[in-house]
């Protein structure tokens, strides 16, 4: 007679794909990357306020991430950008980071390589998406004239990333950039107290204007809700 056994119910565990699900924090990133942990402190040492607005955006990322459709993979790779995006302003004069009153055109033009400094920092610690994330985070949005950086300066400073930008790097380094820009409208600064929601809403629409923008900024502004 014919017998029946019983079929091993597969595993739970063996049946999930092998990608990876979880998505790692901000202060695991920190714990596993020298480079960031060692970035980080030395610019809570020259910059109190771009170390803690660096943990800030790092931490929004954290916190946005699944509700905007990024992968685990995508939202490691995004935390650790915003952890080290600003980093490359180590290299800047703190007599121009802190200047008390407006900043000089020459100012400016030193102030806007931080982010090619930063993707310098990224690329020598072989993080090469980090690098291009970076690189590019002020060249999204509506007044990312204003942020561009003289083409020439960036021979000079052989940065190749921003001839490397794919896909995936823009994508997420828009995200940054949105992220970014909500953290220094939010927070209180030296120079500045910090907008109300709405106002941050408003400028963040004008100046992201795409359907994919926007479900970022949604998801931003429904941490506050
Ligand atoms: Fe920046
Ligand atoms: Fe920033």
């Amino acid at each position: 007679m014919l017998e029946f056994t019983e079929q091993p119910q597969p595993n739970e565990e063996a049946i999930k794909p092998r990608e990876i699900i979880k998505a790692l924090t901000p202060q695991e990133i920190i714990d596993e990357q020298e480079y960031v942990r060692t970035g980080l402190e030395a610019m809570r040492n020259y910059d109190q306020i771009t170390y803690e607005h660096m943990l800030a955006v790092a931490d929004l990322i954290s916190e946005i991430w699944k509700k905007i459709g990024l992968s685990a993979k995508e939202a490691s790779m995004l935390m650790e950008a915003g952890l080290v995006h600003d980093m490359g302003k180590t290299n800047i004069d703190q007599g121009i980071l802190f200047k008390k009153g407006e900043l000089t055109d020459e100012d400016w033009e030193e102030v806007k390589t931080h982010s090619h400094q930063s993707a310098k920092i990224a690329r020598e610690n072989d993080r090469d998406l980090i690098a291009k994330i970076v690189a590019a985070h002020h060249d999204h949005g509506r007044s990312k004239s204003a942020h561009r950086i003289n083409e020439n300066k960036i021979y000079e400073l052989m940065i190749p990333e921003r001839r490397k930008i794919d896909q995936q790097s823009d994508k997420l380094s828009n995200i940054l950039a949105i992220v970014d820009n909500f953290e220094g409208l939010r927070s209180e600064r030296h120079y500045k107290t910090s907008l109300p929601l709405e106002e941050v809403e408003k400028i963040l629409l004008e100046k992201f204007p795409t359907a994919e923008d926007l479900r970022v900024i949604e998801a931003l502004m429904e941490l506050h809700d």
